[in-house]
């Protein structure tokens, strides 16, 4: 039996790909590629001395997934496969409800046609919504949403849950990550954003390695320690666990809802600073604007997940920050 890994090429996919290799699950791999890499799989590949089966496609494509599960015995599968650019979300809404809660909808009528009802479903803190009291707690109900990316998060989260008070048959774990940064201590795969990150590690890694002269820190004047935004940065790697974790939660039908963070507060210059004394690389920085939507600080109860799961992030921020400059050293253009 295998686990059937939808976004496997992107960045928290690949990572989780390598974690199910390494604890013997065999691993197929579903990707359009429009914002992941083949090179990330050959590179899991050599990590892992193990193969990865991968599939070029897409996730709204019926007649393909019915493919997939009528080839190879599919036991759960990781919904990882989306779009996730918050901005570009608000000026494409329709590309984002299409491809993450359309795409959602034909991969569990596809599993449900195939007879696969285990699903671990990608997540976002971002559904607590900007009122929530921190730190931020599962038996909260999902705030509003600011924004069609995060609206297409709770969608599909109520979708999910509807569909488990449906059918008992299925089994849908809810994982809502905080901030993944980091990558692989090899420093073959990491973070490979298009463009112009738009978060904040990947950024800091890229004006480190020179390829942008300096990073913009929105705002400095919240009502925080040191006036910049405090989020709750995880190691992908200790996300890809909590992965691997999750799945013996769908031995219990319905929906399982977990937070996976550290419970722990970093503000943006707290960032900035432990990256240049980790690495001993500059980042230079100027102050600027507050960036539209940003919440002052957020953070995770991580609790449930090690109580329920045995699961609880083990790598510190200064580990996040070295495994990602390794990465951003060792491949400055990412997989170019
Ligand atoms: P990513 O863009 O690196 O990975 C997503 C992968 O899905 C990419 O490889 C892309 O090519 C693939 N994909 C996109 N549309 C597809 C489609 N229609 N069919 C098949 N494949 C498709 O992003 P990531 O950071 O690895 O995020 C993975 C998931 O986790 C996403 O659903 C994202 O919304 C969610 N998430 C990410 C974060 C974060 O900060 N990175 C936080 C919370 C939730
Ligand atoms: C972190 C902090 C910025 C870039 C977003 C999505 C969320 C989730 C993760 C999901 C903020 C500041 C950033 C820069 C900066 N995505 N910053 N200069 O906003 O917490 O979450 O990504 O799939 O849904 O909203 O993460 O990394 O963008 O920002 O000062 O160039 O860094 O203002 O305070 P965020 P981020």
């Amino acid at each position: 039996m295998a686990i059937l890994v939808t976004g496997g090429a992107g960045y928290i996919g690949s990572h989780t790909v390598v974690e199910l290799l390494q604890e013997g699950y065999d691993v197929v791999v579903l990707d359009n590629l429009v914002n992941g890499a083949r090179e990330a799989l050959y590179r899991v590949e050599a990590i892992t001395g193990k193969a990865v089966r991968f599939i070029e496609g897409d996730v709204r494509d019926r007649a393909l997934l019915d493919g997939v599960f009528a080839e190879h015995a599919i036991e759960a599968v990781i919904h990882f496969a989306g779009l996730k650019a918050v901005g570009e979300s608000v000026e494409q809404p329709l590309a984002y409800y299409d491809t993450n809660v359309h795409g959602s909808i034909v991969l569990c009528q596809a599993m449900a046609a195939a007879g696969v009802y285990r699903l671990v479903f990608s997540s976002s803190a971002t559904v607590y919504g900007p009122d929530a009291p921190v730190p931020y707690v599962e038996t909260m109900p999902r705030g509003r949403t600011s924004n069609p990316y995060g609206s297409s998060k709770a969608m599909v989260e109520q979708a999910l849950t509807d569909l488990c008070r449906a059918d008992a048959r299925w089994s849908v774990a809810l994982l809502r990550y905080f901030n993944p940064i980091g990558a692989h201590p090899s420093g073959q795969i990491g973070e490979d954003p298009r463009g112009i990150p738009n978060n904040l590690m990947p950024f800091i890694a890229q004006v480190a390695v020179g390829r942008r002269p300096e990073l913009s820190i929105f705002g400095d004047d919240y009502p925080t320690e040191d006036g910049t935004c405090v989020r709750d940065y995880l190691h992908v790697m200790d996300l890809a666990d909590g992965h691997v974790a999750s799945l013996s939660s769908l031995e219990a039908p319905g929906v399982h809802v977990y937070n996976l963070g550290t419970g722990q507060g970093v503000s943006v210059l707290e960032m900035v600073t432990t990256f240049e004394r980790v690495t001993g690389q500059r980042v230079p920085y100027r102050i600027a604007p507050r960036r539209d939507g940003d919440l002052a600080a957020f953070w995770a109860d991580a609790s449930k997940a090690e109580r329920e799961l045995g699961w609880r992030a083990e790598r510190g921020l200064e580990t996040m920050l070295r495994d990602t400059w390794r990465w951003q050293e060792q491949n400055p253009q990412g997989y170019a």
